[in-house]
């Protein structure tokens, strides 16, 4: 029998939830036959979705078959890769390792999958609609092509950063994986104070979600750095001025800083109690 070429061989998801929904769907989009993607997930109600959605036919176990990937993607919670590994690890030593689990190292990833080929990435949930951004890690091994299938693969859930050391991980994890919460925390702050003068919720939600929106678009395609267009736009005496000198006098900034540095803190314990 002839070996497959490694351009023919599999992509195996080991866990089909959210993420690797997210991952299946822009492979589909990029052409890869739905019969190329392996996918192991316990869960029938998460079967019949990828079934449904992608025409990917998810197995209840590990199998023989996973033997056929040159890309094996982890994507089940950190609670549940050691479970997740044990059954998969005789079949997966010889492919690349993708892992989008939070706070496992890359090391515990080589022991349990018997590969020194990992590639770690923290990905954040605007990759469910195409608009994240991931951190990623790889170990010694991983060669350049190897990175490029990466960057391909997770393209079609928004941008990619490399960093070279992966403690670097736990900083991509408080700054961009947990980001999207601060946001949040920033417009449900915003909308609390347009209720205070007097519109209406949903009035204070459009304009805190488009004002976040267009000033992010307007920091992005502008040459000048935020802390230049936020000075453009607070002329003394103005009511910029005003809202910024209260946040200054509060501690707004130092406080945002502190509480990153604390995530980046429990992203590192994250990683202690996993092992590796
Ligand atoms: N969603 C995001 O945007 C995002 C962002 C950053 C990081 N991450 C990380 O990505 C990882 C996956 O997150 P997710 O949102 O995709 O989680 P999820 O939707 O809960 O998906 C995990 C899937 O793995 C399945 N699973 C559980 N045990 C398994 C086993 N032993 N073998 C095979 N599959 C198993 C689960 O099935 P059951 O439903 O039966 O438990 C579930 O369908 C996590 O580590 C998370 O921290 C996700």
């Amino acid at each position: 029998m002839t070996q497959p070429t490694p351009s023919a061989r599999s992509v195996a998801f080991i866990g089909g939830g959210n993420m690797a929904a997210a991952l299946i769907g822009g492979l589909r989009k990029s052409g890869t036959p739905a019969a190329r993607i392996l996918v192991i997930e316990p869960s029938a109600a998460q079967r019949q979705r990828l079934l449904d959605e992608f025409g990917v036919t998810a197995r209840t176990a590990a199998d023989a078959a996973l033997a056929d990937a040159a890309l094996v993607v982890w994507a089940v919670k950190p609670q549940f890769f050691a479970e997740a590994a044990a059954p998969c690890a005789p079949f997966v030593g010889g492919a690349l390792q993708l892992s989008v689990m939070a706070g496992i190292r890359s090391q515990a990833i080589a022991r349990a999958s018997g590969s020194e080929r990992v590639v770690r990435s923290m990905p954040n949930t605007p990759a469910l609609i195409g608009r994240g951004i991931a951190g990623l890690y790889a170990r010694e091994a991983v060669g350049a092509t190897e990175r490029a299938q990466v960057e391909a693969l997770l393209a079609p859930t928004g941008a990619t950063l490399w960093v070279a050391r992966e403690d670097d991980l736990d900083a991509v994890t408080a700054l961009s994986g947990s980001g999207p919460a601060y946001v949040f925390y920033l417009v449900e702050a915003m909308m609390a104070a347009a209720v205070k003068m007097g519109l209406s919720e949903v009035q204070g939600r459009t304009l805190a979600l488009a004002t976040v929106d267009g000033a992010t678009q307007l920091a992005l395609q502008s040459p000048l750095r935020p802390a230049e267009l936020r000075s453009q736009v607070t002329s003394k005496g103005g009511t910029t001025h005003a809202a910024i000198s209260s946040m200054e006098a509060a501690g707004v900034a130092a406080a945002v800083v502190t509480a990153i540095v604390a995530a980046q803190r429990r992203a590192a314990e994250l990683g202690d109690e996993f092992g590796g």
